[in-house]
């Protein structure tokens, strides 16, 4: 029997509670023994959780767990940095196993968790911090094993997907599609995470740390959010045959590897673009398996329970080997150990969509080109509709492959046309060069 003690009695930890105490049976029929949940720690233990707990499982002091010679694995549920991080050391030191749904703590403290993890010969298993109830660790882990990986493209934050999915469907504003979604529940606590690309980043760095097995780089990740984009963006993405999604990338490239979370622009009928609402999905493409597609809830309780206990089971089988056998298991936690550097978003290449705000009076468009031209950008479709002499409207335009570094630059001179009302819109867009 393995025992196991959860720390934070939040949504997470009671969706891990009831499946383990629900499911239990098929659990333990499913890997030959038992999983007891022995204690779980929360500063608030009076609150009804609408769940039936054993007598005397609740405490207040964290302690009791960390402590409990009887407890071989520590499941961290509070979230944050602070004091999640200190909690999962003092379990580490005192040789627990460690399971966290914590994306904020791995995508930026990770290297140093799993450092004293491997020092201490633990486990520290994270699947749920990605993409909750898909199983992308163990796929990356274990199923994708073989592959050198070419590119991840991920759609793994559910309220910026339902925020653009509405913006889409119902074709209303950025604000009050995130009114919405904040009324429905789906968006952290603070949305800033969400909507400025940052909790994306925070499970790309995740996700890019095994598929390169480079160390977590959370600050290395380039992040943009979607508050800048305009449901008037979505309809002239619709007209080119495209959807706004708000992508994280990781990508091999010249020998480094690009991180990014931005807007993109992806093909109309590309599965992906098919991906719509709070759901997430997560394509990678390896050198031997191909295009590999996982869908499926990003979060909430019973999917993101779902990954913490899979976890759970995963190192509860070791446990049980090395008991059985008496031989610790060697390879405890994998660290990341590769040198890839990370690409900066100025040196990648793009095709990219612009939207110029530009007076619509003759000559406006040949200046424009004039200085795309000038970079080495070159266009594919101009979309300009609407004629209102005297006042500025959205000039679209859509390239082929260009230089990052020159769209910078051109943009940067574009805006200082005097033909040019406002700043300009541009997003990069993924998909086959017409
Ligand atoms: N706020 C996150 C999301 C929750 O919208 O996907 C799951 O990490």
């Amino acid at each position: 029997m393995i025992n196991v003690g959860i720390i934070g009695f939040g949504t997470v930890g009671t969706g891990t509670a009831k499946i383990l105490l629900e499911n239990k049976s098929v659990i333990s029929e499913r890997i030959g023994f038992d999983i007891n949940l022995k204690k779980i720690a929360d500063l608030d233990i009076k609150k009804s959780r609408g769940i039936k707990l054993p007598e005397g499982i609740l405490t207040a002091n964290a302690d009791e767990i960390l402590n409990d010679p009887e407890i071989n694995i520590v499941i961290e549920l509070i979230g944050g940095i602070h004091p999640a991080k200190e909690l999962i050391l003092k379990a580490i030191r005192n040789k627990k196993h460690v399971v966290t749904a914590n994306k904020a703590l791995i995508a930026t403290e990770g290297n140093e968790i799993l450092a004293e993890a491997e020092k201490h010969g633990v486990e520290v298993g994270f699947e749920a911090s990605v993409a909750g109830g898909i199983p992308i660790i163990k796929i990356m882990k274990e199923g994708l094993v073989a592959n050198r990986i070419m590119a991840v493209y991920g759609i793994i934050n559910g309220t910026s997907n339902y925020i653009l999915t509405k913006m889409t469907d119902e074709g209303i504003e950025f604000s009050d599609a995130l009114k919405e979604a904040q009324r429905l529940g789906y968006a952290e606590a603070d949305p800033t995470y969400d909507i400025e690309g940052i909790d994306s980043a925070h499970k790309l760095a995740i996700l890019a740390s095994l598929a390169y097995n480079i160390p977590f780089s959370f600050n290395d990740v380039y992040k943009e959010g979607i508050t800048r984009i305009t449901s008037q963006d979505i309809g002239f993405a619709g007209e080119l045959g495209y959807k706004i999604k708000l992508l994280a990338i990781a990508k091999a490239s010249d020998g480094k590897v690009e991180l990014r979370v931005h807007p993109t622009m992806v093909p109309k009928d590309y599965l992906i673009s098919k991906v719509d609402g709070v759901f997430n999905a997560i394509y990678v493409q390896g050198d031997a398996v191909g295009d590999t597609l996982y869908y499926g809830r990003g979060a909430g309780d019973m999917p993101t329970g779902s990954a913490v206990v899979s976890d759970i089971v995963d190192i509860g089988k070791k446990i049980v080997r090395s008991q059985e056998s008496g031989v610790r298991s060697k390879e405890a936690v994998q660290i990341p150990r590769s040198k890839l550097k990370v690409k900066g978003i100025e040196d990648i290449e793009a095709m990219y969509y612009f939207r110029f705000t530009a007076f619509d009076k003759p000559g406006v468009l040949s200046s424009i080109s004039g200085v795309l031209g000038s970079y080495n950008i070159s266009i594919t479709s101009v979309i300009q509709k609407g004629r209102s002499l005297g006042e500025a409207v959205p000039l679209i335009v859509l390239t082929h492959t260009a230089k990052e570094k020159d769209v910078i630059k051109a943009v940067a001179e574009i805006d200082r046309l005097s033909v040019v009302a406002d700043k300009t819109l541009y997003i990069r867009v993924e998909g086959k060069e017409e």
